[in-house]
């Protein structure tokens, strides 16, 4: 503990009082008189990442941001990632300062911007964007369906918990990914195989910011760094698939090729091929199986684009 100081936690905790790393992206709404409005936020995270019927980012913003009105009033947005460029950061920062107008911000505005084929409720995209999410708000979480826009001095209480009007100047959305939009030289790399030449230059917003300046690194090329696979034994992998459905076995040496599967996600990945195999007319997966469980699984993802 002798190394350590102890800082305050005071407002924006996460720029006065921390250095934490977070993307740059331009959010694009339509506003009131149809035009597209970019808004720089790096609260924006990954939300529902698994396990829901439908994957989600969280957007935390300045409930008087032209951004949180048109989110409130439209329900689109678009998540633009722009990438490591010192004229690209200096605009953001540019798009960053609160209380301009859309038609103020947007008339010099230096990126160009592209109608998207989804809709035409929806917000332009940004062209250098290495990847674009586009998204609709769930406002049927916690009923923020009733908050409105307007009340741009502060919005009064009560206020909901994670998704709507957070506080007098706060709020947070829940946003449904409808579309992944990405560069095609990066969702090759990523179809294809990742290698460090591959990667986007993201830049890191680096929390940290004070009433003159926000900081930012620049992007540099990334190495990897192998993941540690425990091996478990066979045994234990055949034990496993004994107890997942009596309809369906598993031979020994399909388990023998299941070791690297870690531990705690081996009932479940188990559960997933006997559902597959069943699905296939399949009653036992040996290796022949294994491969076409693996194809299906792989088309199943595919075809989730
Ligand atoms: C790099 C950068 C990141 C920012 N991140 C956020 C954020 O996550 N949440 C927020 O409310 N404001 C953030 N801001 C400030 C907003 O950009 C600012 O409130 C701006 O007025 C929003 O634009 P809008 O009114 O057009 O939505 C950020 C500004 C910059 C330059």
């Amino acid at each position: 503990m002798d190394n350590f100081e102890t800082l305050r936690i005071v407002d924006n905790f996460y720029q006065t009082s921390a250095f934490f790393p977070m993307p740059t992206v331009l959010v694009s709404t339509v506003s009131p008189s149809g035009m597209t409005n970019l808004g720089s936020y790096s609260l924006c995270f990954p939300y529902y990442i698994a396990g829901k019927d439908y994957y989600a980012m969280i957007l935390e913003c300045r409930n008087s941001s032209n951004t949180c009105q048109n989110i409130l009033r439209t329900k689109k947005c678009a998540l633009n990632f722009i990438p490591d460029d010192k004229r690209y950061f200096r605009e953001a920062v540019r798009l960053g300062f609160p209380g301009d107008t859309t038609e103020e911000k947007m008339k010099d505005c230096i990126f160009d911007l592209s109608e998207s084929d989804l809709g035409a409720d929806r917000p332009k995209i940004v062209d250098v964007s290495f990847q674009v999410f586009e998204c609709t708000w769930n406002d049927s979480l916690e009923n923020a369906f009733e908050d409105k826009p307007g009340n741009l001095e502060g919005y009064p209480a009560p206020f909901r918990n994670f998704n709507g009007i957070t506080s007098t100047f706060g709020a947070h959305f829940v946003l449904k990914i409808d579309r992944i939009l990405m560069k095609k030289k990066y969702s090759d790399a990523i179809i294809n195989g990742v290698r460090a030449a591959a990667f986007p230059k993201v830049p890191v917003d680096y929390g940290y910011r004070d009433s003159t300046n926000f900081w930012m690194s620049r992007f540099r090329r990334p190495f990897p760094e192998q993941i540690q696979a425990k091996e478990g034994d066979v045994k234990s992998v055949i034990y496993a698939a004994k107890r997942i459905d009596p309809e369906v076995t598993f031979t020994d040496e399909a388990c023998g090729k299941l070791t690297k599967i870690p531990r705690v996600f081996l009932k479940a990945a188990l559960t997933k091929m006997v559902e597959i195999a069943k699905s296939e007319g399949i009653s036992v997966i040996d290796e022949a199986a294994l491969q076409i469980i693996n194809d299906k699984r792989r088309e199943e993802k595919k075809n989730r684009k």
